[in-house]
């Protein structure tokens, strides 16, 4: 191979690719349109935030990507997204369903609302399984595809976030589970990636406090210590799991949490004195 092809392919691991990104326009979706439009990747968004959403696109350049309105709760615009994707660029090969939200910090479960707990799980979960729906409808004929999800943290243990959100990401994870299963035999992989705290506008808002804050309060809790969590981190996590180099992983929950997961800090047994 000669050099240039080499570095091109290095440089550009999503060259032909085609991806759909749910909740593109902001925060961890806005940084993988356009790092997966920078691999060589053509990039539809699918958002309710229609500005923002074409700002997006236009930074990317509008041959390389294009702006769907599309809310995740309704099948019909989900449906739409995916159509839009394969009448504009021909195929889907990648589908991110990133879309989320969080509600209100409310500890008390005796105060939360069933109505925001429903809306919680109706963008959260319902719109992560239309995605996958949506995707497979069209991935299953074509013998291929990568489905991932972004899930959280909140995936897999508890007293991260409100009982809501909680339980979403853990519905996501099952999802994705169940998804690789049935998918596999397709040759379709499906994941999700688990991002520790991002201060992005959704968690900004949540935490009701600046980005510098937010970042200084991760920074306190986290488990891997002097690296603050960014969303190109999640981003780049999506796109080693889209890319070849991700070819054999499926049904995986990647978490982006510098070890929180996995550390109980009750025993204090590993603490150096003079940190
Ligand atoms: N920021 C964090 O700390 C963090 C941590 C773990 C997981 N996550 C997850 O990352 C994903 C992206 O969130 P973010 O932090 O980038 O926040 P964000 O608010 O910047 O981005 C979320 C995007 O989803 C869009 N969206 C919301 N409801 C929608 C709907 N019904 N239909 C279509 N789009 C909709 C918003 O308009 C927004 O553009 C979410 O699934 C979130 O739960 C975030």
């Amino acid at each position: 191979m000669a050099t240039t092809s080499l570095l091109s392919a290095v440089s550009r691991r999503l060259d032909g690719k085609v991806v759909l990104i749910t909740g593109g326009a902001s925060g961890i979706g806005e940084s993988a349109a356009k790092l997966f439009a920078h691999h060589g990747a053509k990039v539809v968004i699918a958002d309710i935030q229609d500005n923002l959403g074409h700002s997006v696109c236009e930074s990317i350049g509008q041959t390389n990507s294009k702006y769907v309105h599309c809310d995740v709760t309704d099948e019909s615009q989900v449906k739409n997204a995916v159509d839009e994707a394969i009448k504009t660029y021909g195929k889907l090969d990648i589908m991110f369903n990133n879309a989320g939200i969080i509600d209100k910090s409310s500890p008390r479960i005796t105060e939360n609302e069933k109505a925001v707990f429903e809306h919680v799980l109706s963008v959260n979960v319902t719109g992560v399984f239309l995605g996958i729906k949506h995707a497979a409808r069209v991935m299953i004929p074509a013998r291929s595809g990568c489905i991932i999800s972004t899930a959280s943290l909140s995936s897999c243990i508890g007293g991260t976030a409100s009982h809501a959100y909680t339980c979403a990401k853990h519905a996501v994870l099952g999802l994705t589970k169940n998804a690789a299963v049935e998918l596999g035999q397709f040759g379709i992989r499906v994941n999700c990636v688990s991002p520790f705290g991002v201060a992005t506008p959704m968690a900004i808002k949540y935490a009701g406090s600046s980005a510098e804050d937010l970042e200084n309060g991760m920074s306190f809790l986290a488990n891997l210590k002097n690296v603050t969590l960014k969303a190109e981190d999640v981003a780049n996590a999506a796109l080693f799991i889209s890319s070849d180099e991700g070819r054999y992983i499926s049904g995986h929950n990647l978490l982006i949490d510098g070890g929180f997961a996995i550390a109980n800090p009750s025993f204090n047994m590993f603490q150096y004195p003079e940190n």
